[in-house]
């Protein structure tokens, strides 16, 4: 039977990868088995995401909008607004604003949305980072572009550097990927670095597809948001964020990523064209949980907590793995990208002799121009609480 296949030429999912790794080793007895594999938050959300849930039961007997509630966008541009100190109006409810369930199908969608048959009679490009996260390729080749992968590795501080690719590859392109702060390594772009790429999108007219669903877990200073580069261009409102939408989730900020809440918002056109497309074949959140999601937009303090509680853990990592493997305290997300020379090796000695679940960085980056930027490495996601990631810490040094 004729099937599409264009997924054929990514392969297995990195985590179907994994559990092929790992079938058939067990971990040791004894020991509880802990998994850093998955960046599944594992802190408990505030007890107001229930509640609101509750409160709002009428809406399990309504079909939810594409485009989600009044309130919903108003909580949503209201966040972006307060965040990164935009000017009133700037990110306009009504049509730049789009809640999704989860960021990963709008980040899936969002290239089906955009990418046309052909630019300048070519076959059109989409670039994304090397290692990325994995949604960004199966969008890519699924709405039928050519993948560029783009080198994030140590030496161009672990993010792409997308100015530096030959123009014959930016004419082509017609939808970039960006993640900042980066999975996995954590590496935030600062606001030049922003503006550059949107000056670089604009230019080439391309979309920018800022990934910014780890923006609250940082360490440092807060990252820069591509809305806010937008007003350091000179973006009024409008006809604000051309050429860029920014993506951001519940998930890793108010630990909930069994919510599936996060929202897209940016350039009015292709707003309209993505939600068109969801007309058609998207699942938008439910009334009772798009509420929930407004409250924990409109709620801070808890994301502070959630920060506090990540710094804790890296303080704890930093005195078990500093001066090994490469270890840096990264400036935002919640991962260690550790260079323990094989990482497939390293993952499976993890599991039998540690019980400790990680990802080889190989499945997480593909090789590309002769360079494989995830070879050597291994990615942990602190995702559980302190005690247990410094338990597993300990046990990965013992057994690396
Ligand atoms: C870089 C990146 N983007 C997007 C997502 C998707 O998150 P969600 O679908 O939970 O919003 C993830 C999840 O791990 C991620 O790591």
């Amino acid at each position: 039977m004729p099937l599409n296949n264009r997924l054929d030429s990514v392969g297995d999912y990195s985590f179907d990868r994994l559990r092929a790794l790992l079938h058939g080793i067990e971990p040791p007895s004894g020991l509880m088995p802990i998994a850093l594999s998955l960046g599944e938050p594992q802190h408990s959300p505030p007890a107001f995401l229930a509640e609101t849930v509750k409160r709002e039961a009428d809406g399990w007997s309504k079909y939810p909008s594409v485009r989600g509630t009044d309130s919903a966008r108003t909580a949503i541009s209201d966040w972006l607004t307060r965040r990164y100190n935009l000017p009133a109006g700037l990110v306009d409810p009504g049509s730049m604003v789009v809640p999704v369930s989860g960021t990963r199908e709008a980040l899936f969608m969002i290239a089906l949305a955009a990418v046309p048959e052909e630019k300048n009679g070519q076959k059109p490009v989409v670039l994304m980072p090397n290692p990325f996260y994995q949604v960004y390729l199966g969008a890519a080749v699924t709405a039928g572009a050519e993948p560029v992968l783009v080198p994030a590795d140590r030496e161009n501080g672990f993010l792409p550097k997308y100015a530096a690719l030959p123009h014959e590859v930016l004419d082509r392109t017609v939808l970039a990927y960006y993640c900042s702060p980066a999975n996995p390594q954590g590496a935030i772009a600062t606001m030049d670095t922003m503006k550059n790429l949107i000056a670089l999108a604009r230019a080439h007219d391309f979309l920018l597809v800022s990934d910014e669903c780890y923006s609250e877990l940082y360490y440092g200073a807060a990252p820069t948001g591509a809305a806010e580069a937008c007003v350091a261009l000179g973006d009024e409102p409008g006809n604000a964020m051309q050429n860029v939408v920014a993506m951001n989730s519940l998930s890793k900020r108010s630990s909930a990523p069994g919510l599936r809440s996060g929202f897209v918002a940016g350039d009015s056109e292709l707003i309209r064209r993505f939600a068109r497309l969801r007309d058609y074949g998207g699942a938008p959140p439910p009334l009772p949980l798009l509420a929930a999601a407004s409250a924990l937009w409109s709620d801070e303090e808890h994301v502070i907590a959630n920060r506090a509680l990540y710094a804790a853990k890296y303080k704890a990592a930093e005195e078990i793995l500093d001066g090994k493997y490469g270890y840096y305290t990264p400036e935002g997300g919640f991962y260690l990208w550790l260079d323990v020379g094989d990482g497939e090796a390293a993952a499976r000695a993890l599991w039998s002799d540690a019980g400790v679940r990680v990802i080889p960085g190989e499945y997480l980056a593909r090789e590309a121009d002769g360079r494989h930027p995830g070879a050597g490495y291994i990615r942990l996601a602190l995702v559980h609480e302190l005690e247990i990631t410094r338990d597993a810490l300990m046990r990965i040094t013992k057994v690396l």
